[in-house]
């Protein structure tokens, strides 16, 4: 896309405009000194959205990058007129579309014929080479993105439309949608191969990270998630608002030339363009993503090679695959193969093991979260998906059965997708026999009794009793976890004990427990209560909870606040807040305007933050929990990997990226997103991306995962 040249010319530029935008204030710049630097500024800023979005490798800090931006918003709010269609300050859109028109595709969207054995591969090949007359055909594999497919229209280099699928032969105008996704061009040198008009194919995704952040922030706000990346990514394209689509981080990979044809209107597919390698090279040089693992088989043996190696690769690879999709690479070869009026005849897709299996729904309980919110859940019959046993599933909260008219009895569709929580898809009512029987909610809470509400706006009834044990237990379970105050030894049986014997009535009480109180006094009250068991906690592992308490008061800031539980405050936004104060205190008093203010924080979260600090009760535990010795602000940690930055690329094996991150910092490590020559180490898990390349070309210190795990004393 960008020679080398070009690339240095654009960085120098990139700083040239840095020190320019400090220096010159839009309201002194004349006309002609915009004029004469706007096409420039806007180069930059797209060279930029490429390093970013298309290799996911930037050359700048994204506080950088929206100096510049903003920088040609302001010009351009000054001068409208100077404003272009390709102009990066496009993509956003204001309009809300209230219906999106239909629109013809260039030619008919078909689907795929599928393969899930070795056999049906081979017969595909025999239909292939039988079809063509020859003994031997070159075949490319691919991914087959589970997304939402999508069609791209340009016209002397410009994006004129995007489409969704819709019947395959007409689909739904989406292109201020479209626009809004960094990672597609809107201008594309289509021209420097001839082309004039031009129809691409592809597929709108979301990551499996960014999928698993959006749904936690979902179930966090008291959302039903979504089922899988798939479903995030076709609901948020047809959003009415491209504001709400720009904030989804949607990716595109393009992966098919549908129709290409030259000024005069000739067609350059299968002339020109030979193969389908050709076609995607074309899409990559014009500054698409196309996938990096295309690649080429010169035997029907080495595709199913192909085939099965990818069936092991698809849960580290960052983003949901269902199958590979097999291709003649010739293009003339595929014409002659032509289509049947369903799919292609010359090409395939294998199909890995369905994520997805029914089963049936045998019994509901209710379940009392952390901030008393009742959750039903699912009990089904056990059964298998995508090789783990499924046994129980959340149904969220009243409106989620409603919607699905979900019925104990029920054979329902369960789906485990990008590496989350199993999910209800839908009941299958054809299996119905009427002997069904709705779901009753509860009016009181299973644990305490209390009679549940339904606050407006709310989806779940809720426990409104500050000292239900259920949701102690739960309250306690959250502030030891992983992410929060990471307290080995403190799980679901031991919170539940010190909740029950009333050893711990409120979070800050664990940092009161002692050997005797754990060994001696518990067992007592628990006999009072009614419970026996010859050991509660037993001497080893009192020892091991005591310690990971007491390692627990040194904390980072940022997982105190976590800790907290405060509705609606994930880790994200515990990060976010960290970032904003030095202390606890600082936190409690920070005015509800500079949150509202803050993005990715806005009223809802604010206000709840707000009500938490307002309780005497929560400025209690957290007092509580200073006189304990725990840390309440940010200080710089030293630690064995003080002076270290690291940075992570590919997938991890034993941890997700984010308690890798915590564990760095915990030992005074720093860690960085992007490669630079401050980094002093490179982790590389599965699949890694581009960062490898460039850390390599930079002479860092690249070491494996195992490696990082010795570091930072995870392994022997
Ligand atoms: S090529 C005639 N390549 O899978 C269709 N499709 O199940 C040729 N898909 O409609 C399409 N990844 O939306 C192709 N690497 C890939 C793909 C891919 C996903 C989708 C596409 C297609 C559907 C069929």
């Amino acid at each position: 896309m960008y020679a080398e040249s070009r690339q240095k010319e654009l960085l120098e530029e990139t700083h040239y405009f840095l020190k320019f935008i400090k220096a010159h204030p839009i309201k002194k710049l004349s006309l002609e000194e915009i004029k004469a630097i706007i096409a420039e500024l806007r180069a930059v800023i797209t060279y930029h959205d490429w390093r970013y979005y298309v290799l996911n490798d930037p050359v700048i800090s994204d506080y950088e990058y929206d100096l510049l931006f903003r920088y040609l918003r302001d010009i351009e709010a000054r001068f409208p007129e100077l404003i272009t269609p390709d102009s990066p300050t496009q993509r956003v859109a204001s309009d809300v579309t209230k219906v999106f028109p239909e629109v013809p595709h260039l030619s008919k969207m078909l689907s795929l014929d599928n393969a899930y054995t070795p056999e049906e591969l081979k017969d595909f090949h025999r239909r292939v080479t039988q079809g063509l007359g020859v003994n031997e055909v070159e075949y490319t594999c691919e991914p087959k993105f589970d997304g939402a497919g999508i069609a791209l229209v340009y016209e002397g280099d410009y994006l004129k439309r995007g489409a969704t699928r819709g019947d395959g032969a007409r689909g739904e105008d989406i292109t201020p949608n479209i626009k809004t996704i960094r990672s597609i061009p809107l201008r594309a040198p289509f021209s420097q191969f001839g082309i004039y008009q031009i129809e691409i194919r592809g597929e709108v995704l979301i990551d499996k990270e960014t999928f698993r952040k959006i749904n936690q922030e979902r179930l966090e706000e008291g959302l039903p998630p979504f089922a899988n990346p798939r479903n995030a990514a076709a609901g948020s394209l047809r959003l009415q608002d491209p504001r709400e689509v720009a904030k989804k981080k949607l990716d595109a990979f393009l992966y098919q030339i549908t129709y290409a044809v030259n000024k005069k209107g000739e067609n350059l597919l299968g002339n020109h363009i030979k193969s389908h390698l050709e076609a995607i090279s074309i899409l990559q040089q014009c500054g698409f993503k196309v996938s990096q693992e295309t690649t080429l088989c010169q035997s029907v043996e080495e595709v199913i090679n192909f085939c099965q190696s990818w069936e092991g690769k698809r849960e580290t690879f960052p983003y949901e695959i269902d199958g590979v999709v097999v291709k003649v690479n010739n293009i003339q070869f595929q014409q002659q193969l032509g289509e049947t009026s369903h799919h292609p005849r010359w090409a395939i897709a294998f199909k890995f093991k369905p994520k997805q299996a029914t089963t049936k729904l045998r019994k509901v309980v209710f379940q009392v979260g952390r901030v008393g919110s009742i959750t039903p859940v699912g009990e089904l019959e056990p059964v298998e998906v995508g090789g783990v046993t499924i046994s129980r599933v959340s149904l969220f909260n009243e409106d989620f059965v409603r919607e699905k008219d979900i019925r104990i009895g029920d054979t329902v569709l369960v789906e485990r997708a990008g590496e989350v929580i199993p999910y209800v898809v839908k009941v299958v009512k054809e299996a119905r026999t009427g002997a069904e029987h709705p779901i009753v909610f509860p009016k009181t809470c299973p644990s305490c009794g209390s009679r549940l509400v339904r606050l407006p706006d709310e989806a779940a009834w809720r426990c409104l009793n500050m000292r239900c044990p259920a949701q102690l237990i739960e309250r306690l379970k959250h502030f030891a976890s992983r992410r929060a105050m990471d307290i080995q030894g403190l799980g679901e049986r031991t919170a539940r004990v010190l909740v029950i014997s009333e050893l711990v009535k409120d979070v800050g009480d664990i940092y009161l427990l002692t050997e005797e109180k754990l060994l001696k006094e518990l067992p007592k009250l628990m006999e009072e209560k009614g419970y026996s068991r010859p050991t509660f906690i037993g001497e080893l592992n009192a020892k091991k909870l005591l310690q990971g308490i007491e390692n627990s008061k040194n904390q980072l800031l940022h997982r105190l606040i976590y800790a907290l539980g405060i509705r609606y405050v994930g880790y994200t936004t515990a990060n976010l807040l960290a970032e904003m104060v030095n202390s606890i205190d600082e936190l409690i008093k920070i005015p509800i305007i500079k949150l509202e203010e803050t993005p990715g924080i806005g009223p809802k979260i604010a206000q709840s933050i707000k009500e938490f600090f307002a309780l005497p009760e929560n400025l209690k535990v957290i007092e509580k929990l200073k006189q304990a010795g725990v840390r309440m602000a940010k200080t710089e940690v030293s630690g064995p990997l003080t002076g270290k930055v690291f940075v992570f690329t590919g997938a991890l094996s034993t941890m997700p990226r984010d308690e890798a991150k915590s564990k760095v910092e915990a030992l005074g490590g720093k860690c960085a997103d992007t490669v630079s020559k401050k980094v002093t180490h490179v982790v590389v898990g599965e699949n890694p991306g581009s960062k490898l390349q460039k850390a390599q070309r930079l002479g860092l210190t690249i070491i494996t995962e195992e490696e990082f795990l010795k570091m930072i004393g995870d392994k022997q």
